[in-house]
């Protein structure tokens, strides 16, 4: 089998790191390009982002980075006809307006959180929020110091999943502290009694693995925006 060409954007980050190590170690995948804002003189295939027009062809690009640069990767997946998955958060409407205007020529899936664990808290989120309507509710997000989009994405997801249960938004309670991976804490607070629904990421692989699993899914496929449940139909795979 081909392995599938990879672009990693934001390789010098957190993220960017894990991508890299976890894809080095499998053989269905081949890194062509690392880009970053300053690019690295020691890795191979490294890239300052302002040379993107010379990476070469690459069949899916995987963002983790900053919104400012997703204008410019959205050009160079464009003209590759490759695919984009990105993860970078704190997008405003502009980054999701290009998102949706991209769509029509490739194939791309945004996602503010790429683990399972996650996913399938929205839908008990959903379901909670929907049987009890009249509860007051609270999601608190804790994330490393450095993070600096607030509240978080996934906060913000968690946050329409509980209005579309409840009919009502939720309050946000941001901490960010040392070095912590990411928790969300979703709460339904009713007369003497309080529900509260948690997932704790302990390790960004987590993120990484399921970058990495929804690029190979997407590579190859019509263009369109898709979204992570189109990709976690079958999370055996994720591991
Ligand atoms: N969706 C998820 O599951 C998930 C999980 C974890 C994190 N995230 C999000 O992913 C993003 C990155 O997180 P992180 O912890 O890896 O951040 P980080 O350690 O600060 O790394 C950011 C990376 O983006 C690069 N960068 C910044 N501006 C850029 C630009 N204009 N063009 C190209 N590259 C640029 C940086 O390059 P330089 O070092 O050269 O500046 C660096 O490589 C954040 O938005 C975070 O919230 C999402």
């Amino acid at each position: 089998m081909t392995p599938i060409r990879l672009l990693i954007h934001g390789a010098s980050g957190r993220m960017g790191q894990s991508l890299l190590r976890l894809a080095a170690a499998d053989s269905g995948l081949h890194v062509v390009a690392a880009v970053s804002r300053g690019g690295a003189d020691d890795a191979s295939g490294s890239l300052p982002a302002s040379r993107m027009a010379e990476a070469p062809a690459f069949d899916v690009a995987i963002d983790f980075s900053l919104p400012a640069g997703l204008a410019g990767l959205i050009d160079a997946c464009a003209r590759h006809g490759a695919g984009l998955v990105s993860g970078t958060t704190g997008l405003g409407s502009p980054e999701h307006a290009a998102l949706d205007a991209a769509a029509a020529r490739i194939p791309l899936l945004w996602a503010p959180n790429f683990s399972l664990g996650v996913a399938v808290l929205q839908g008990l989120v959903r379901q909670a929020a929907a049987a009890l309507p009249g509860w007051d509710a609270d999601i608190i997000e804790l994330h490393h110091s450095g993070k600096r989009d607030a509240p978080s994405g996934t906060a913000l997801r968690l946050g329409e999943a509980l209005a579309a249960g409840r009919g009502q938004p939720p309050r946000y309670h941001s901490l960010r502290a040392g070095d912590a991976v990411g928790e969300h804490s979703v709460q339904l607070s009713g007369h003497g009694e309080r529900l509260e629904l948690v997932h704790r990421a302990s390790d960004r692989e987590v993120f990484a693995r399921g970058a990495l699993f929804v690029a190979g899914w997407l590579a190859g496929k019509a263009p369109g925006r898709y979204r992570i449940e189109d990709a976690l139909a079958g999370p055996k795979t994720l591991s």
